[in-house]
C-alpha cells in the first residue's frame, strides 16, 4: 500500500500523504492542498473530514465498537465507575489507587460555588430550561477564577479541571432545586461523586435522605456511557472554541449549548416526550413509525439514527439491558419501557429504517433509566452534559497540549460576484 494519494487537478498531478490510525483507518492529508493547488475541499457537516488526530476515543460505527483509551465501553460499564473513567479519559491512563484517591479528593473539596452565584438563580423565571441556566452559570464561573484561566499554563489547567467537574455537578443540582422551588442542598464531603449529586438533587433539609445504591450504580453507568464520543457536535464545539485560546469554562459552556439541540443531546428529552405522546394516544407505535417515514411530517423518531453508527450503538445495547435489570431491582414498572421496546422492534423490522441503517442510539433508553431515578425530563440533557464533561475536558486538554492552530474552516462563496449599493430611497 502506498503512503501517498495522487490527485490530478487541471491536468497536473499532486501527491498527498496518507495518515493511518491505530485501527488502520486511513485519511488523505490535505493540510497543504490549498497552499499547493489553490483548491479547498468542501464537506459541509464534516462527514468525511478528520478535524484532528486524537488518542482519546475510538469508534467503529460499522461494527458498533466504542473504546475509551483503548478499553471497550462494555468493560468500563461493568468494572469502572464514573470518577475512574473520567480520570482515564482526561489523563490518558487508569489511575493508581493514590491517583484515584487524590482525584476524588479534589472533586470533593472543590464542589462549592461562590455564594454570590446563588443569587443568579433568582434572575431566571421558573420556566427556564436547566440547560439555559447551566450554560450561563458555567460561563459565569470564569469570573470567579481570574487567576486560573490561562489555557496555556498546564499548572493552571490542572488546578481548574477538578473544579470544573465538581462545580458543574453542583450547578446542575441547584438548577433543579430552584426549578421546583426547594432550597438548595449543599454538597456533603463524605459522599462519593454520584451519591453527592443525588443528595443535592433529592435531599431536603427537613428529613434524612437515603441514597439507594442501585440508583448510584445506574447513575455511574449512564455517566460512563456518555463520557466521550470523539468528534461529535458538542466536543467539536469545545475544541474549536478552545482553539481560540478561550478559557476552559467558556469552552465547556459552548459545548453545553451545542449539546442542547434535539439532534444531539436534546434527543433524550425528545425521546421521553415522544414516548409519553404515544402513551397518551393509546400506545399506537405504528402512527409514530408512519410519521417518522413521512418526510412532510417534520417528525423523526427521536433516539434513532446516528451519523457514525450504521449498526447498533453499543451504548444503547448496554442501557437496554440495564433498564430491565435496574427497573426490576427498584420495583419500577414503567409502561414507557414497553412502548420503547415495541417501537424499536417495529422500526428494526421496517424497510425504511433497515435500508437507512437507523438503529436506537444512546438516547433511546437512557431517559427511562433517568425517569426511574426520579430525574425529570427537562434535566435529561443536563445529565448528558454531566456525563460528557470528562470527554470535553480531555479533548480541550489534548488540543492545548498539541498546540493546534485556531479552527477556521474555509467556504465556497456562492453569493453575487458584484452588487451595487443602492441608496435607500431608490430601493
Ligand atoms: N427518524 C426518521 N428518519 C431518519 C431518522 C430518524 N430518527 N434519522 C435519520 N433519518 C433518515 C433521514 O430522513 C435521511 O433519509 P433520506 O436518506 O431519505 O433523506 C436518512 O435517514 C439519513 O439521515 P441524515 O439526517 O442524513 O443523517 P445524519 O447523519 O445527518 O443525522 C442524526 C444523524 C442527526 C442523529 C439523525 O439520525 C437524527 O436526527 N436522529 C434523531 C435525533 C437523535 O436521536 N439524535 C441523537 C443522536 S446521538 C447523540 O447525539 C448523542
Amino acid at each position: 500500500m502506498g503512503t501517498t494519494a495522487e490527485l490530478k487537478l487541471e491536468g497536473k498531478p499532486y501527491e498527498l500523504p496518507i495518515i493511518v490510525g491505530s485501527h488502520n483507518e486511513k485519511a488523505v492529508d490535505i493540510r497543504k492542498l490549498r497552499g499547493d493547488t489553490g483548491y479547498v475541499t468542501l464537506d459541509s457537516g464534516y462527514e468525511n473530514t478528520g478535524a484532528c488526530q486524537s488518542k482519546i476515543t475510538y469508534i467503529d460505527g460499522d461494527n458498533g465498537i466504542l473504546k475509551y483509551r483503548g478499553i471497550p465501553i462494555e468493560v468500563l460499564a461493568e468494572k469502572s465507575d464514573f470518577v475512574e473513567t473520567s480520570y482515564l479519559l482526561i489523563y490518558g491512563k487508569l489511575p493508581t489507587k493514590v491517583e484515584l484517591s487524590n482525584f476524588s479528593r479534589e472533586l470533593t473539596y472543590h464542589s462549592l460555588i461562590h455564594e454570590d452565584m446563588l443569587r443568579f438563580y433568582d434572575g431566571y423565571p421558573p420556566s427556564a430550561h436547566p440547560m439555559a441556566i447551566l450554560s450561563s452559570m458555567v460561563c459565569s464561573l470564569s469570573a470567579y477564577y481570574p487567576d486560573s484561566l490561562d489555557p496555556n499554563d498546564p499548572k493552571q489547567v490542572d488546578n481548574l479541571i477538578p473544579r470544573v467537574m465538581s462545580k458543574i455537578r453542583t450547578i446542575a443540582a441547584y438548577s433543579y432545586k430552584k426549578s421546583i422551588g426547594q432550597p438548595v442542598m449543599y454538597p456533603v464531603n463524605r459522599l462519593d461523586y454520584c451519591s453527592n449529586f443525588l443528595h443535592m438533587m433529592f435531599a431536603v433539609p427537613s428529613e434524612q435522605y437515603e441514597i439507594d445504591p442501585e440508583v448510584v450504580k445506574a447513575l455511574n453507568l449512564l455517566l460512563i456511557l456518555h463520557a466521550d464520543h470523539e468528534q461529535n457536535c458538542s466536543t467539536s464545539t469545545v475544541r474549536i472554541v478552545g482553539s481560540s485560546d478561550a478559557n476552559l469554562f467558556a469552552s465547556i459552556a459552548a459545548g453545553i449549548l451545542a449539546l442542547w439541540g434535539p439532534k444531539h443531546g436534546g434527543a433524550n428529552q425528545a425521546v421521553m416526550e415522544m414516548l409519553e405522546e404515544i402513551q397518551r394516544n393509546g400506545g399506537d407505535t405504528d402512527a409514530a413509525i408512519r410519521a417518522a417515514k413521512d418526510k412532510n411530517s417534520g417528525f423523526r423518531l427521536s433516539g434513532f439514527g446516528h451519523r457514525v453508527y450504521k449498526n447498533f450503538d453499543p451504548r444503547a445495547k448496554v442501557i437496554k439491558v440495564a433498564c430491565d435489570k435496574v427497573l426490576a431491582k427498584m420495583g419500577v414498572n414503567d409502561p414507557l419501557l414497553d412502548i420503547a421496546k415495541r417501537l424499536e422492534e417495529a422500526a428494526l423490522n421496517d424497510p425504511y429504517f433497515v435500508e437507512r441503517k437507523l438503529y436506537p442510539n444512546v438516547d433511546f433508553y437512557s431517559g427511562i433509566l433517568y425517569r426511574a431515578m426520579g430525574i425529570p425530563n427537562e434535566m435529561f440533557t443536563v445529565m448528558f452534559a454531566l456525563g460528557r464533561l470528562p470527554g470535553w475536558i480531555s479533548h480541550w486538554k489534548e488540543l492545548k497540549e498539541s498546540n493546534e492552530r485556531i479552527g477556521r474552516p474555509r467556504q465556497i462563496y456562492t453569493g453575487p460576484a458584484h452588487a451595487e449599493y443602492v441608496p435607500i430611497e431608490k430601493r
